[in-house]
């Protein structure tokens, strides 16, 4: 059997060593270099030939950057004769995985275009933002659910009493009905719409049974903050005593803290596929336990 190792990449230094231990792998010895231009440098200092190797690098801002380094480690590897599978656990520009408007780039085909022409032999991610954007894949994918991690979480540190449990549109209620069924708690979905040429968000005031209750809004990412403060605002609106926001990929771009911390949305708990001071819930055991089961 082939000889398995971990690369951590420099997105996630921690979380790879994190998985490599709980593998019990040992890490790769390799050097990531940005140069004050913004290009990137890959070294490989050892010999991989007929090894397989886990490269784990999130694609969170800079996500080109990070994305390339990803690019040139797993052809570096590739072409030295190692097996990639590429362990990327926020998967950026999954949003833009079919034509949404007139003459618009399906970006996420590119991304799976290019990881397969630099070697890589196999995807996994973390809750791919829609599991249709794999079928773009033309390589076998992966996408493990970090929402038993969150769900174990919210029962293990925060005292809710009869949460209501709220998808911000329908995309996501596959996703927040599971942590909804495995928290025990009622679901409901708002009805989010995005202007596609402007960006902006908005909730559509439907009645909601949410009156004197703590609502848990459940999302995969949190980017500008703009779904979670509609979700929000929404809720406590129709009379929710507390909105608490829970996603997978806490992005935080711009000037969402501020926005989110105006809308009191709190607390806002978030998976470590991208760190940051809200992401509480390490996805190490779902990536490790799933890796251990890929045979070679
Ligand atoms: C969209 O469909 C996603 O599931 C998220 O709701 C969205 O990406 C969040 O973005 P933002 O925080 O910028 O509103």
């Amino acid at each position: 059997m082939a000889e398995k190792l971990v690369l951590a990449g420099p997105a996630s230094e921690e979380l790879g060593r994190t998985v490599a231990e709980k593998l019990g792998l040992p890490l790769l010895a390799a050097e990531f270099k940005v140069f004050g231009d913004g290009e990137s440098k890959f070294t490989l200092n050892e010999k991989v030939e007929g090894k397989s190797i886990f490269v784990v690098q999130s694609t969170y801002p800079p996500v080109d950057q990070h994305m390339f380094q990803l690019f040139l480690a797993s052809h570096q590897l590739s072409e030295a004769g190692a097996k990639v599978t590429a362990v990327v656990p926020y998967l950026a520009y999954a949003r833009q995985d079919k034509e949404f408007l007139p003459g618009e780039g399906v970006t996420l085909g590119v991304v799976a275009h290019q990881m397969r022409s630099v070697g890589v032999r196999r995807l996994v991610t973390v809750d791919i933002h829609s599991a249709e954007g794999l079928a773009l894949f033309s390589f076998p994918t992966y996408s493990v659910s970090a929402i038993p991690s969150l769900v174990e979480y919210a029962k293990a540190k925060l005292d809710l009493k009869d949460p209501v449990v709220i998808s911000p549109d329908f995309g996501g209620s596959k996703r927040t009905e599971a942590f909804a069924r495995l928290y025990g708690a009622k679901f409901l979905q708002l009805s989010k719409t995005r202007d596609r040429t402007t960006g902006g968000v908005s909730v559509k005031d439907s009645k909601l049974e949410v009156t004197g209750k703590e609502v848990v809004i459940v999302d995969d990412i949190i980017s500008a903050g703009d779904t979670v403060k509609a979700a929000a605002e929404a809720v406590i609106r129709q009379g929710a005593k507390k909105a608490l926001a829970f996603c997978v990929h806490g992005l935080f771009v711009g000037d969402a803290f501020q926005k989110l911390e105006k809308t009191s949305v709190g607390p806002i708990v978030c998976s470590n596929t991208v760190p940051g001071k809200f992401s509480k819930v390490d996805v190490s055991d779902a990536l490790a336990s799933h890796l251990g089961t890929l045979e070679e």
